[in-house]
C-alpha cells in the first residue's frame, strides 16, 4: 500500500472536489488518491489554519508538506501574506497549483524533499507535518526549519496527542522555545519559535 506522501505513478487518478466557507470566503479544492485528506478539509489543518487566522500575520510564510494546498491558498487569499508552498510528492504539487489558479491566488509551489529546493528565509512556517514519515524523519524536518526561519521567526504545526504531540513538545524544547496555543479534539496546535 503507498503512503500519501509516496510519488505512486500507478495509483489511478480519481480527482474529487469540495467546497468550504472559512472566516465568510469560499474556496474550491481539488483532491485525489495518494494524497492526504481527499475528500474533505483535515479536522486538524483546519484547526491550525484558524489559529494562524487569528493570529493575523504578515510577512513570508512557508507552508511545508502542503498536500493539494489548503493551507496556504487560505492564508493567500485571506491574510494576502507572501505563500511558498512545498511538498515531495508529485500529484501533491500538481493540485496546489491547481488549487491555486482555482482559487485565483498567486502562491509559489515547490516539489522538495525537506528543505533541499527552497532557498529562502521565512518569518513564518506552517505545517500538518508528515507524522507518518517517522519521529527520525519528522524531528529532521522540525528541527531542519529553524536554518529557514528568519530571526524571532516561528513555526505553527497540528499534532494529535495520540500521535506523540506531549513528546515531541518535550523534544522541540531543546531547539525552540515551544508553547501549545490551542487544543481541539486530541489535536494540539503547537508553536516553535526561533530563540
Ligand atoms: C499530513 S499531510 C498535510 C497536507 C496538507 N498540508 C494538509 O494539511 O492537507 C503532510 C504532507 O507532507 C508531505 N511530505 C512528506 N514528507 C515530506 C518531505 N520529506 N518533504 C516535503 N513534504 C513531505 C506529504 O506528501 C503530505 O502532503
Amino acid at each position: 500500500m503507498s503512503h500519501y506522501f509516496e510519488n505512486d505513478d500507478s495509483l489511478k487518478s480519481e480527482i474529487k472536489d469540495f467546497e468550504i466557507n472559512i472566516f465568510d470566503n469560499h474556496f474550491i479544492f481539488s483532491t485525489d488518491n495518494g494524497v492526504f485528506s481527499k475528500g474533505e478539509l483535515d479536522y486538524g489543518t483546519e484547526l491550525l489554519i484558524k489559529n494562524i487566522l487569528n493570529l493575523n500575520l504578515s510577512g513570508k510564510v512557508l507552508d511545508l508538506g502542503c498536500g493539494y494546498g489548503p493551507i496556504g491558498i487560505v492564508l493567500k487569499k485571506i491574510l494576502n501574506v507572501d505563500v511558498t508552498m512545498c511538498d515531495i510528492n508529485k500529484r501533491a504539487i500538481h493540485l496546489s497549483k491547481m488549487n491555486a489558479k482555482k482559487n485565483h491566488v498567486l502562491v509559489n509551489v515547490i516539489e522538495s524533499d525537506g528543505y533541499e529546493n527552497i532557498d529562502d528565509h521565512f518569518n513564518y512556517i506552517v505545517s500538518n507535518p508528515p507524522i507518518r514519515i517517522g519521529k527520525k524523519n519528522l524531528y529532521k524536518l522540525l528541527i531542519d526549519s529553524k536554518d529557514y526561519l528568519s530571526d524571532n521567526g516561528e513555526m505553527f504545526i497540528v499534532v494529535r496527542k495520540e500521535q506523540g504531540a506531549l513528546s515531541l513538545i518535550k523534544d522541540m524544547s531543546v531547539y525552540y522555545s515551544v508553547k501549545t496555543i490551542d487544543k481541539s479534539k486530541g489535536f494540539l496546535i503547537i508553536s516553535l519559535k526561533k530563540c
